[in-house]
């Protein structure tokens, strides 16, 4: 008996879901009702281990009391406030700790920091304050945005005309002018790679063929993942990110970091930023920066971008662009207890201590029916399994539903199983999690 028809169950139809095959899911619905620490429960009371921290977010685990708490007491204190020409402590409060640790060495720090509701917010917003600070420094021409195949930067228009996944761009139309880096994915020089692979820094030599393409004069910021996730878990190439840099240095470019789900102590490092010692002129975060427990989104900027746009008549609004709820006050309490607990429990760089343990448990994996790349930095993997013909995403998403029923959660993009583990983990669950995989892996057809 499915779910749905249960007594007691909900009623499935009018919730339009997110990224989802509705119908499908509807036959058959997978239900989670509670969770805590490392793992959920779903509605008909299974215990499923978390391999994902829910959605890159969750990096502390599940059912945080610290953070409820804050929340609860900021709710009833004040639940809601503006933020335009009006502000409240609590915004500032959490501003000045993020930029306590903001991405980038010291004296170099993004340290001015504009608050969003999302992922897809968060980059939108770095978008255009790439574009208004090329004109503020006199530099107006410098409209064009320059992304990545296979990157993805949430669902705003912005976001999907630099991101480069063909099923969330064929339906839409685009910015004009926005052009693409190649992706850096080259599994027949790279494959099984722990940490950054040897071959191919020289694609980011893409960057100058646009110059020369489209000029350095129409270009206002480039914008990458420096780990890409949502496409199937993209390492960058030893070398990579620093050539991106020294190009976008050469002409003029702002460089974007999209760190959506590489913010907040996912390789080891408070940021991927400071994992790899290139540094942006602006970063996008949102997901753990709240432990996914209340939506909210910032945007990290230098100081060289922030002071361009400090210019005018003091009683001009500097950035036409805001939202309802950027600094809610009940996001930035989230906010604060998550970043206590971060630094607390050193979350920020507990998958330097995990990652060893963690490689070689997914690189075990290798052999196992289908499995094509194994690839893993800081505490993500990226299992790639060969498809089906003519059936892109059949294979994974399969193992996909097997491994829920056997109570794991995995997620899959196309083909490939990409793990984020809250950086609460133990290495017991690392074995846990081959185990359930590696058997779905077995079962698959
Ligand atoms: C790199 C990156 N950017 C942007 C987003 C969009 O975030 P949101 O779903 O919160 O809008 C995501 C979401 O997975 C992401 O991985």
């Amino acid at each position: 008996m499915n779910q749905h028809t249960k007594p007691n169950a909900p009623v499935l139809d009018s919730y339009w879901m997110p990224f989802t095959a509705n119908r499908q899911f509807k036959q058959a619905p997978r239900l989670l009702a509670s969770a805590e620490g490392m793992h959920y429960t779903s509605t008909d009371g299974r215990t499923i281990l978390d391999g994902t921290a829910g959605l890159w977010c969750v990096n502390a685990g599940h059912g945080r009391r610290q953070i409820a708490a804050a929340v609860e007491r900021q709710l009833s204190t004040m639940d809601f406030a503006p933020s335009f020409q009006m502000g409240h402590p609590i915004a500032f409060d959490f501003a000045e700790r993020l930029a306590e640790i903001a991405p980038g060495p010291a004296g170099q720090k993004l340290d001015r920091v504009f608050f969003t509701g999302s992922g897809s917010e968060s980059v939108d917003t770095a978008l255009k304050m790439a574009i208004a600070y090329q004109r503020a420094i006199g530099q107006g021409t410098r409209t064009r945005l320059i992304g990545r195949e296979r990157g993805y930067h949430g669902v705003g228009f912005g976001g999907i005309s630099v991101g480069g996944i063909l099923n969330n761009r064929r339906v839409f139309p685009q910015l004009p002018g926005s052009d693409h880096l190649r992706h850096t994915h080259d599994p027949a020089k790279n494959a099984f790679v722990k940490g950054q692979p040897e071959h191919g820094a020289e694609l980011a030599d893409d960057l100058e063929r646009l110059v020369a393409l489209h000029g350095a004069e129409t270009i206002a910021a480039c914008i990458v993942e420096p780990v890409a996730g949502s496409t199937g878990v993209l390492i960058p190439p030893k070398g990579y990110l620093e050539r991106l840099r020294a190009i976008c240095d050469k002409h003029g470019i702002l460089l974007i970091f999209d760190e959506v789900i590489t913010g907040f102590g996912r390789l080891g490092a408070p940021f991927a930023t400071d994992f790899f010692g290139v540094t942006p002129d602006l970063v996008t975060t949102a997901k753990g920066l709240t432990n996914g427990a209340i939506p909210m989104g910032a945007v990290f900027a230098s100081r060289k971008v922030h002071d361009a746009l400090m210019h005018g008549p003091e009683n001009a609004i500097e950035l036409f662009h805001g939202y309802t709820y950027s600094g809610h006050p009940a996001a930035c309490a989230a906010g604060i207890a998550t970043l206590d607990i971060y630094r607390d429990e050193g979350l920020m760089t507990r998958a330097v201590e995990l990652q060893d343990a963690w490689h070689d448990a997914m690189h075990s994996l290798k052999g196992l029916p289908n499995v094509i790349d194994i690839r893993t930095i800081g505490l993500i993997a990226g299992i790639e399994l060969q498809s089906r013909d003519g059936a892109i995403g059949a294979r994974a998403y399969d193992v996909f539903v097997d491994c829920f029923e056997k109570g794991l959660l995995i997620r899959v993009t196309g083909d490939i199983i990409a793990f984020s583990p809250p950086l609460i983990a133990e290495e017991k669950h690392f074995g846990e999690i081959v185990s359930i995989l590696g058997d779905a892996l077995k079962r698959a057809k």
